[in-house]
């Protein structure tokens, strides 16, 4: 089986409360990491109108959207308030020793080869 965990850097790598960009084969992916430390991946492109979500500002386990303030969770990829949506989400894990940020695109490499 094809290992599908790709290495995106360092914990340190990422501002607080910011996000660091890897570009996939399913378009751009935002790693973000809260003020505590916690890492998600989402895709970098708001629901509402593609607004890139790695400028958005992070808080609690939430993200707001630079261009037009809808709050996406960071754990569901819901958004949240009078609109609907959802961004996809991205299995993420970070090794306790090294702090080194694994993606992995294997969910969704499943649901690429079920639309072929
Ligand atoms: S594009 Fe994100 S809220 Fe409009």
């Amino acid at each position: 089986m094809t290992d599908l965990w790709h290495r995106v850097g360092l914990v340190t790598d990422i501002p607080r409360r910011g996000a660091r960009c890897v570009d996939s084969p399913f378009g751009r992916i935002a790693v973000f990491r809260t003020a505590e430390d916690r890492i998600f991946a989402l895709a970098d492109q708001c629901p509402h109108k593609g607004g890139p979500l790695s400028q958005g500002i992070v808080h609690d386990t939430s993200v707001t959207c630079p261009l037009h303030n809808a709050v996406i969770s960071l754990q569901s990829g819901e958004m949240a308030g009078p609109d609907e949506g959802r961004v996809r989400r991205f299995a993420v894990r970070v090794d306790p020793l090294t702090e080194v940020i694994e993606l992995s695109l294997a969910d969704n490499a499943e649901r690429l080869h079920a639309a072929e």
